[in-house]
């Protein structure tokens, strides 16, 4: 069999599934992962003498929907790869968005910045390697989420302090910050059924579910919280629900922030929030 002609084989087994697209994308990051070849490589008629198991256990798990992140145990963040399994959210873009406009509004070295809810520790890890002499802090509930993190931090070379904190139940355990971050669960239960069934499946439901009649119950604790904590001036971002952005803006007039901007993704969806402490 030809590399061609395998790569059509998968890629029409994988459209019960997936679009045409999508299908073809998967497969070409399978042929990167367990045989190093491109999609350039595709057109060029390379036989191949058998096919890997490691591919071919890859492949049944993607026909039975399970994202391609926890399938390699890779997700790409902000141009580094990070380790993921089923204990933590997979990175997303607007995360990326979200970091991308921290770093372009706080270029100076030195800050001292926490990531609330921090799953693969994708913001914390990026924010420490991007941001000269930053002192970085991370807190999650689950201590399977923090060895994740950890062990990025490690294989990323990145230096942050990670600790594990049942939020909704303790105090921030640091100090003098100059920015705290959190992108924390708030889909709604109602929200349950529009959501793709893999999301549904494979992903924690710690990290992405709060309840239908407090969904801003994560940034209410915040909001409150981070007071004793922050700097004057210090600023909050936060990654939203799309339909939340105006009741998380009036959340943080009634605490006392000032400088409240309810910012868009690229897809023009309200999906960010940052606020300035009086
Ligand atoms: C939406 S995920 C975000 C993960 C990561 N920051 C990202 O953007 O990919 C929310 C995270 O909050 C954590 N979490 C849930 N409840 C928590 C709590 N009570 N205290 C601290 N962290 C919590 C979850 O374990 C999860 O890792």
């Amino acid at each position: 069999m030809t590399l061609s002609e395998l790569f059509h084989s998968l890629t029409s087994q994988l459209q019960e599934l997936y679009s045409r697209q999508e299908s073809e994308s998967l497969i070409i990051w399978l042929f990167e992962e367990y045989l190093g070849k491109s999609r350039r490589d595709i057109s060029n008629n390379i036989a191949l003498d058998s096919l890997p198991i490691e591919l071919e256990n890859a492949f049944n798990e993607l026909l039975e929907g399970k994202p391609i992140q926890y399938v390699t145990g890779k997700a790409p963040f902000y141009g580094r790869e990070f380790l993921v399994n089923s204990s933590v959210l997979i990175p997303r873009n607007e995360t990326e968005e979200l970091v991308h406009l921290i770093l372009k509004e706080n270029k100076k070295s030195g800050i001292r910045i926490l990531d609330i809810g921090t799953g693969s520790g994708c913001i914390p890890i990026t924010l420490a390697l991007e941001i000269t002499g930053s002192e970085v802090f991370a807190l999650d509930i689950s201590e399977e989420a923090l060895s994740v993190a950890s062990q990025n931090a490690k294989s990323l070379d990145a230096k942050v302090v990670f600790q594990k904190c049942d939020f909704l139940n303790e105090e921030i355990p640091f100090k003098n910050l100059d920015i705290i971050v959190s992108n924390p669960p708030y889909v709604r239960i109602s929200e349950k059924e529009m959501m793709h069934a893999n999301v549904l499946k494979y992903e924690p439901h710690l990290a992405l579910f709060v309840q239908d009649d407090d969904p801003l119950l994560f940034y209410r604790h915040i909001a409150q919280k981070c007071k004793n904590a922050l700097n004057p001036n210090g600023r909050l971002y936060f990654e939203i629900n799309e339909v939340l952005g105006s009741s998380t803006s009036d959340l943080l007039t009634d605490n006392g922030f000032k400088e409240i901007r309810i910012l868009k993704d690229l897809n023009n969806r309200d999906r960010m929030v940052s606020a300035v402490l009086r």
